[in-house]
């Protein structure tokens, strides 16, 4: 396999950092995939299988919620690790292994961190009846159930699964905790939930008790303990080790910056910090070790799946309806048997040619198109990903946090587009407020990102357009054969953002990439 040269990046380098810096899905897995073959050792620190990295490798389509994206240079000797931040479930490595196995790829140089927080059934089970009332829109995979315990303190480890009676003992404790949680639970509801493949098909369900503890000490502690216990161990030691040795360490992120439980706009977050800040520390190194954080960034559109505030996004409340049919579809047919994702029927229901539902003047038939052109549907719950236009605020707000080395990502699927709009302030439009320290006043222009969301969901985008350039550039490697129309909106964004561009990804292919500037 043939792989851009990408010495002019690593050169000097000993620890490189893969963030986002917009909601998430901007294409991290294809980068992370790239710079393991430089690396030494990939490590994730945040974040658990709410994450979904796609990775297209020789033909083929791998998606991991919880596996490192190196993975698949297992075969060359390099270690991937789960670092001590990232929400554990072994249920999902143990399937994402199985994987691995169908595809004859090794994964002995898997190492896992034995002081995790670890997902139980009772989390998924919580976060899934939750949401119907909180409506983040979760990917309903026990991450914010996990984290909250983790903080107050009542949460298991990786390590507890390795010893029967300490894990049983916590367990039992733990689920005696949450009595009147469960208790409260609508029964028939949490049997549904239990039934779910995610939660092993209902093996934990318990028409007394809502959980059966017997069965999840025995799944926990012997099935998953005997496939996956060999690969626990310190592993922030050992990042700290490889780092000593001048060994080569890539930190893979997860989710995206605007979701951060820190930074990301509030409610509608993800629970770990998915920032460079975040990351560093789930891998168990600290900030400075890194020399270098690319922050992807999609052009010249992002998306946003779940709930929240999103001031570009395409179309309102029509695009709203459009989505909600299409979940109404999907449910009701699901009921009739048969099988079907939103994907499909987004697709059945389009009788338009793209190209001009891209330039007409309808915003949801906009969107429409963008999601499918840039296959926008969720890798980890198939959901239909909102489009809308690149924000420059908030990816100035996100490289304040991640610093200002930019990959974009994704430059090809709007080649067709007539005219590029990119967002650089907002016209707060809601009732004066005190805010960040000031009063704010209705129909003030903001140059700076609020992450409340109760601000940000009244920030009308005002937008600079640009002429599309027009013409096919996928698999474009080189900077110069860029069209001067596309070259002309890069240097924009840097100009007004003070990113630097370095990376620019003209395809899905490991070497549809355009090295720019080092
Ligand atoms: P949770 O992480 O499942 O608790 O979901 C909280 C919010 O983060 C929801 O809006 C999710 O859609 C969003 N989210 C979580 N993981 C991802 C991801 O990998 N990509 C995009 N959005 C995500």
């Amino acid at each position: 396999m043939r792989y851009p040269n990408l010495s002019a990046i690593t050169d000097k380098k000993q620890c490189i950092a893969i963030v986002c810096n917009q909601w998430g899905d901007t294409g991290k897995g294809k980068f992370v995939d790239l710079f393991s073959d430089w690396a030494d050792i990939i490590i994730r620190g945040t974040g658990g299988s709410n994450a979904g990295h796609t990775l297209l490798v020789d033909g083929v389509k791998y998606v991991f919620h919880l596996l490192p994206s190196g993975m698949l240079h297992d075969k060359d000797g390099k270690i991937n690790m789960l670092g001590r931040g990232v929400a554990f479930d072994p249920r999902v490595v143990s399937e994402e292994l199985s994987i691995l196995d169908a595809s004859h790829k090794s994964h002995d140089n898997l190492k896992i961190s034995y002081e995790a927080p670890l997902i139980l059934p009772y989390h998924l089970l919580v976060d899934r009846i939750d949401d119907r009332s909180h409506k983040v829109g979760t990917t309903g995979r026990g991450i914010g159930p996990l984290y909250a315990d983790y903080y107050a303190r009542q949460s298991l480890f990786v390590n507890d699964m390795l010893n029967k009676g300490l894990f049983a003992k916590k367990l039992r404790k733990f689920l005696s905790s949450k009595k009147a949680i469960l208790n409260s639970l609508d029964k028939a509801m949490a049997k549904e939930v239990l039934s779910h493949e995610h939660l092993c098909n209902g093996a934990f369900s318990s028409e007394k008790t809502i959980l059966d503890e017997d069965a999840i000490i025995e799944m926990y502690t012997e099935k998953f303990a005997k496939e996956l216990g060999h690969y626990v161990t310190d592993t922030s030691k050992i990042a700290k080790d490889m780092l000593n040795k001048g060994k080569h360490v890539l930190l893979e992120g997860a989710q995206g910056t605007l979701l951060s439980i820190d930074y990301g706009t509030t409610k509608y977050q993800t629970s770990s910090d998915c920032s460079i800040e975040g990351l560093a520390k789930g891998c168990g190194l600290k900030e400075p070790q890194v020399d270098l954080v690319l922050g992807i960034t999609k052009a010249f559109y992002m998306t946003r799946v779940g709930n929240g505030p999103f001031p570009t996004k395409y179309g309102g409340k029509e695009s709203e309806e459009w989505v909600e049919k299409i979940n109404d579809a999907q449910a009701g047919l699901e009921k009739l048997g048969i099988k079907t994702t939103p994907k499909e029927i987004e697709k059945g229901l389009v009788n338009k040619p793209l190209e001009e539902m891209l330039n007409g003047d309808n915003e949801t038939e906009q969107g429409i198109a963008v999601r499918i052109l840039g296959d926008e549907y969720g890798a980890t719950t198939g959901r239909l990903r909102d489009p809308g236009a690149l924000d420059l605020v908030a990816l100035s707000y996100a490289m304040g946090i991640n610093g200002r080395d930019i990959v974009l990502t994704k430059v090809d699927i709007l080649s067709k587009m007539k005219k590029i709009k990119l967002c650089t302030s907002y016209t707060y439009e809601g009732p004066d407020v005190f805010y960040a320290g000031r009063q704010l006043r209705h129909n003030e222009v903001l140059t700076e990102f609020p992450r409340f969301s109760e601000i940000l969901g009244h920030c009308k985008p005002n937008y600079e357009t640009f002429g599309g350039w027009l013409s096919d550039i996928s698999g474009e490697t080189s900077y110069d054969n860029l069209p001067a129309q596309l070259k002309n909106i890069i240097n924009f964004i840097e100009s007004e953002t003070r990113a630097n561009v370095r990376v620019i990804s003209t395809g899905a292919g490991r070497n549809d990439t355009v090295i720019k500037q080092f």
